[in-house]
């Protein structure tokens, strides 16, 4: 079987594990400031400028939270994403305001967020689709504070630089999926002090004089450990990815195959989708060969969908959750298990 996903784990995160294991500090600790530090790092920072916590929703969240965000305030989202964002959002008691997406980076369409914007708009959040960097340029002109959802986008580059570093704050996951992993996971990051010490406090939950709500979306010394020996290697792991793209890049003719190479934009390869009329056949297909494909986002996972709002207003992420499959791309994946993928898509189409 070839699978569509699977997290890249070797010695190396067993060797720092085991560590923390004998170190007896488990729970919150120095490898989470190691981990924090080195994100920051990556980053273009030199100080610690991130928060460890336990899921890229409970970064979110506190990003809005460190936001000052309150009941009725509005949130701009696009609806062809995971419905993490809802929860977040809803979580803070405010109010997801969905956007289609633009077909080409399948981000948030620009125009059609600009017509979206009211007095109540207090954020944006961008997701950088699959890893396809939004066009941050144009966004970032609304002067409203921008949210870059990175949960997939670790090592996407905009204009050179890493995602992540352009908006009021971003996030990042480290769910098992995603591009680095530590089992579960998420980092907040932002040039902003006061928000990151604010989100900081939060999360600091217990032993504290002054008493208010604050929760334990604390990160363990275990996932941390697990996160940093997966940063070290984020280079091999995207020149692995860039490889495996390459490769379908060459049997595939171009224009069915996403992401495009787009001018100052540099995806990570998290995901690469393949346009097709009708998906679930050929996921189908798939399956008898014995690799296993996925629908990105189905129809019904549409935020809109899921909020009950009119599909006709969001056509275009309507007919992409209709029209893509994604094909396995991860630095595990062999160069002949690639091959037999593209030789049975032959064989299939
Ligand atoms: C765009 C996006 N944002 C946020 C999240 C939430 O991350 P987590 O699963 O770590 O809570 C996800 C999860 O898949 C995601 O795809």
């Amino acid at each position: 079987m070839i699978f569509h996903n699977q997290p890249t784990i070797s010695k190396d995160e067993l060797k720092a594990v085991k560590q923390v294991l004998e170190s007896y500090w488990i729970a919150q600790g120095k490898q989470v400031e190691l981990f924090e530090t080195e994100l920051s790092r990556y980053l273009g920072s030199k100080n610690n400028q991130a928060v460890a916590v336990a899921s890229g929703t409970a970064a979110l969240y506190l990003v809005l939270i460190g936001l000052g965000i309150k009941a009725d305030d509005e949130i701009i989202v696009p609806t062809y994403t995971c419905s993490a964002l809802l929860n977040a959002i809803f979580l803070a008691r405010a109010t997801p305001i969905l956007v289609d997406i633009n077909e080409n980076d399948l981000n948030l369409d620009f125009e059609k967020t600009k017509n979206k914007i009211s007095k109540k708009t207090k954020a944006i959040i961008i997701t950088h689709t699959f890893g396809q960097p939004a066009d941050l340029k144009k966004f970032l002109t609304l002067k409203i504070p921008i949210i870059e959802d990175c949960a997939v986008a670790l090592g996407s580059k905009y204009n050179g630089r890493p995602v992540g570093v352009f908006g009021a704050a971003a996030i990042f996951s480290f769910y098992a999926s995603k591009v680095i992993t530590a089992g579960y996971g998420g980092m907040i990051f932002s040039k902003n002090k006061k928000l990151i010490a604010k989100i900081r406090d939060y999360r600091e939950f217990d032993n504290r004089k002054i008493y208010y709500p604050r929760f334990n979306f604390q990160m363990s010394d275990l996932a941390a450990a697990i996160g940093r020996a997966q940063l070290k290697k984020l280079s091999k792991f995207l020149a692995k990815r860039q490889a495996i793209a390459k490769i379908y890049r060459h049997s595939i003719s171009a224009d069915l195959i996403w992401p495009k190479n787009l001018a100052g934009r540099k995806s990570n390869c998290y995901r690469l989708l393949l346009k097709c009329p009708s998906p679930r056949i050929i996921k189908k297909q798939f399956l008898k060969f014995g690799i296993r494909t996925i629908l990105p986002i189905e129809t019904y996972e549409l935020l809109h969908r899921y909020l009950k709002q009119k599909p006709s207003n969001f056509p275009i992420s309507e007919k992409i959750a209709k029209t893509m499959i994604s094909l396995p791309i991860y630095p595990n994946l062999e160069d002949k298990e690639v091959k037999k993928i593209i030789n049975q898509l032959n064989k299939i189409l």
